[in-house]
């Protein structure tokens, strides 16, 4: 057992689920990764897909966005079913996607006004998103197309996916160069380990864009999926979704989930910050803080189906999104419409618009430093 699984198995331990749960259900031992064409884009790009599989998780990955198009795992009674939200076909991806199943990047979230400043130098962001700059602008992580390059390690199936983003793309400084890895481990768990370098001082926060539904996609709402999150605070925003700088406790607010709770149970509570957010879209600033090795920060069930999805990461913060802008024009690949509520997303990442909180963890990166961050996922039913 690795050191990422020993730390989700403790943190699983406390949030009462046991070690036979936690997805090696249906180990099957892992294949090569297996590459299809997609589909192409306008300017003749093609588009592929790599399916690949281990201890029971059959994951598709895209080479646009590094996009997760399909995360199959088995319910308590083994039936498969695609637990993320996507679409069939590349075109409703470049369309209309709202980051569905993507990597996020330069900088997860949003940064207010697309603006910061940087050893004395200011810097102008593209902004798509009222006044400020989410998910790295317009053309941000999610909307390239990525190198990529299958592995087998051991019992470990996996994907490198690349991209290089120039100096001055979306307004960021630097050549970033990044790689990251997704993982699957012989007992099902899916690993991201992401890593960056540039060549001029820039800021830097990745983080991937799954929707989840544990009782498959299409299926209806989250409403009475079941959360816990490690965290006692959280930062509160203003209308723009920008946090104010505070770090507000979570207790006695609806956004309480030191102790198992239904999503849908305190979501219609008249509470400013559930305004703002027509729903939540919120940061929690998770108590363990940034660690060196990913540690258990948040488990989520579905009740109907028992299927669990435990999650570690080395980040201090957590994007919990409650799928609030799914409005019912969009349809996935089950042919069935997303409507508000239909999937939530669950974000490791550093805090919102920390480029513009001097007293938030820092996402700058130098020349000569590596960014790292890693999540892992560990399924069960
Ligand atoms: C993040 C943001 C949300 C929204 C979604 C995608 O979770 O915080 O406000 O932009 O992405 O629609």
């Amino acid at each position: 057992m690795d050191m990422s699984r020993r730390t989700v198995m403790a943190g699983a331990a406390a949030a009462g689920i046991t070690a036979a749960s936690i997805g090696n259900a249906h180990a099957t031992g892992g294949r090569k990764p297996v590459k299809s064409l997609f589909g192409t884009l306008a300017d003749g790009t093609k588009i592929y897909s790599w399916s690949l599989e281990n201890g029971g998780t059959k994951l598709k990955v895209l080479s646009y966005g590094g996009i997760v198009q399909s995360l199959e795992i088995p319910d308590r009674r083994g039936r498969y079913t695609n637990v993320s939200l996507g679409f069939d076909n590349i075109e409703d991806y470049v369309a209309k996607s709202p980051y569905f199943g993507a990597l996020i990047g330069r900088y997860g979230n949003r940064i207010g006004q697309g603006r910061f400043t940087l050893d004395g130098k200011s810097y102008q962001l593209s902004v798509n998103d009222g006044a400020n700059s989410l998910h790295g602008g317009a053309q941000g992580f999610d909307k390239r197309v990525w190198d990529i390059e299958p592995f087998t390690k051991g019992s470990d199936v996996g994907l490198y996916l690349y991209y290089t983003s120039v100096d001055g793309e979306m307004g960021y400084p630097g050549t970033l160069r990044v790689k990251v890895t997704y993982t699957l481990t012989r007992s099902g768990d899916w690993r991201i380990d992401y890593e960056a370098t540039t060549d001029k001082a820039t800021v830097v926060n990745l983080t991937s864009h799954v929707y989840w539904n544990l009782a498959g996609e299409g299926s209806g709402t989250i409403e009475n999926h079941e959360l816990k999150i490690a965290a006692s605070r959280y930062t509160p925003v203003d209308s723009g979704l920008i946090p104010t700088g505070e770090l507000a406790p979570v207790a006695g607010t609806p956004f309480d989930f030191r102790r198992t709770k239904a999503i849908g149970e305190d979501i219609r509570e008249a509470h400013q910050q559930l305004l703002y957010g027509k729903g939540i879209d919120h940061n929690w600033v998770l108590d363990k803080g940034i660690t060196a090795r990913p540690e258990w920060i948040a488990t989520l069930k579905d009740p109907a189906s028992g299927r669990t999805l435990t999650m570690a990461t080395t980040e201090p913060g957590l994007q919990f999104y409650s799928g609030n802008f799914l409005d019912g024009t969009l349809v996935g690949p089950s042919g069935r419409t997303y409507r508000q509520g239909d999937a939530l997303c669950l974000e490791t990442q550093h805090f919102p618009d920390s480029p513009n909180q001097p007293s938030f963890p820092s996402t700058l990166l130098r020349p000569g430093q590596t960014y790292r961050s890693t999540t892992v996922h560990s399924f069960g039913a």
